[in-house]
């Protein structure tokens, strides 16, 4: 079960200007009752589709048959945000080292990097998956459509046929359409789950079948936090997180929020959630239309790797950032460290020791010099990385951004920004219905350039 450390986000440990009082934490308790009686009830109206996610056993009856029925070595996925973040979340968590199934995800057109990526794969041995929501993403369309073409040059045009599987809405978009026109075993993104909360649809849980990770087990883990996340506050790691973050961006100026995890295999991870937090809370407008500018950015470090780097800035910068930190209670390995050297002060104290000896007491310490130095950071551990725990993991972080957005009273659930920029690209690649964007973008493009040379 996934547990949050919150003692160095309290005044105590941080001092008054940019820690919590223990009182608060005491208070919130009774005032926060409404927030999870307001998400309780946007569930109950289907309001809330992630939450109801891990119960569907017929989506993930039918991903672990679709599966069963699909062994390829290579698995593509074509897709980008809420359709690429989860499946390499998963993949980078829980894929073995020495796997025979290996995830390419296409989350970019850098013509380059799609060239190269598919150097890499053969297409005898590939499937493609290719994931939008909206089934009508440029980037998605464009890299399918490359995508396709490569497949039937290498395989001819009906064994790349049966090469396809697509994640869509299930009503509209053309993807849709063309998965119908070409036969392609299609799987659904329920309609009130949205692209960064939809990691435990098809989205993530099909490519995770065709790699062989355990789904049954995700949504084990998933289903726990659901009802740990619907707990009153001092039982509740999400909803105590989300008033740490909404206090400590809101009173105490910590407009950064940092994730670090102490764990190689949740990097990805830490991209994912990256995503969530900043899509989720980034907002012009409050519920009321208010301009209101919310939002704190969401930015990632990796221990140890980032001590030797980032730690600095965090430790003497600006106090500015309240950091996140992921802690991993058991590792699969503890590596003993055992040598002949130990006439050499550098190496002599670390003999007999283990490598996640030495992991465990760099993240504590990493933890003591922030709270020292005054910045507020809060741990959340979990037992050992596995499905499960990630299921939690996953679950606990959308959770807590939804219960993020009802503290700041702006609809985590929308991304108008990003749906702006979408529009644009169409006008300026001539797509029919979006014209009304080009006299604005012409008049941009006129301006004259400010480039030194
Ligand atoms: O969270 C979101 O809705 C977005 O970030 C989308 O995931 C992203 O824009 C990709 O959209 P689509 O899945 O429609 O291609």
């Amino acid at each position: 079960m996934l547990q949050l450390d919150y003692t160095n986000v309290l005044d105590n440990a941080v001092g008054t200007a940019h820690g919590i009082p223990k009182v608060a934490f005491e208070k919130a308790e009774s005032s926060s009752k409404h927030l999870i009686a307001d998400l309780e009830t946007a569930r109950a109206a289907g309001k809330l589709g992630f939450a109801d996610l891990p119960f569907d056993d017929k989506a993930v009856e039918a991903v672990t048959q679709f599966a069963k029925e699909h062994a390829y070595s290579n698995i593509v996925v074509l897709g980008i945000g809420g359709s690429a973040l989860g499946p390499m979340a998963l993949d980078s968590a829980l894929a073995a080292p020495n796997a025979s199934k290996r995830l390419t995800v296409l989350d970019n057109i850098d013509p380059d990097f799609i060239h190269d990526s598919l150097e890499t794969v053969d297409p005898e041995d590939a499937l493609v998956i290719v994931i939008a929501k909206s089934g009508v993403t440029a980037e998605t369309m464009s890299t399918f459509a490359y995508v396709r073409k490569w497949m039937s040059n290498a395989l001819g045009e009906s064994r790349a046929r049966e090469r396809f599987a697509v994640v869509t809405d299930p009503e509209k978009g053309d993807l849709l359409q063309i998965a119908r026109d070409e036969n392609y075993p299609t799987f659904v993104i329920p309609p009130n789950v949205g692209g960064r909360f939809s990691v435990l649809t098809p989205v993530g849980t099909l490519p995770a079948a065709l790699l062989g990770f355990d789904i049954q087990q995700l949504m084990e883990g998933a289903k726990r936090s659901v009802i740990q996340c619907r707990k009153p506050f001092l039982q509740n790691p999400a909803l105590a997180a989300a008033f740490i973050q909404f206090v400590l961006e809101r009173e105490r100026g910590k407009k950064m929020l940092v994730l670090f995890p102490y764990s190689q295999s949740l990097w990805k991870f830490a991209f994912w959630f990256k995503q969530l937090w900043g899509e989720s809370l980034g907002k012009k407008l409050d519920r009321r239309g208010r301009e209101v500018y919310y939002g704190q950015t969401p930015t990632a470090a990796l221990g140890v790797t980032d001590q030797h780097s980032q730690l600095q800035l965090f430790i003497e910068g600006p106090n500015d950032k309240s950091f996140m930190f992921w802690g991993v209670k058991e590792f699969r390995h503890t590596l003993p460290i055992e040598h002949s050297f130990s006439k050499y002060d550098s190496m002599g104290y670390l003999n007999g020791k283990t490598m996640a000896d030495l992991f465990k007491a760099e993240q504590k310490a990493t933890e003591i010099a922030l709270t020292e130095a005054g910045r507020p950071n809060a741990t959340v551990w979990v037992e050992r990385i596995n499905a499960d725990s990630l299921g939690d993991l996953i679950m606990f972080s959308q959770y807590l951004t939804a219960y993020a957005g009802e503290l700041y009273d702006i609809n985590a659930f929308d991304q108008p920004g990003v749906e702006y920029g979408k529009k644009l690209t169409f006008a300026m690649m001539g797509r029919a219905g979006f014209s009304e964007y080009n006299r604005k973008i012409e008049d941009i493009q006129k301006r004259e350039r400010a480039v030194i040379r």
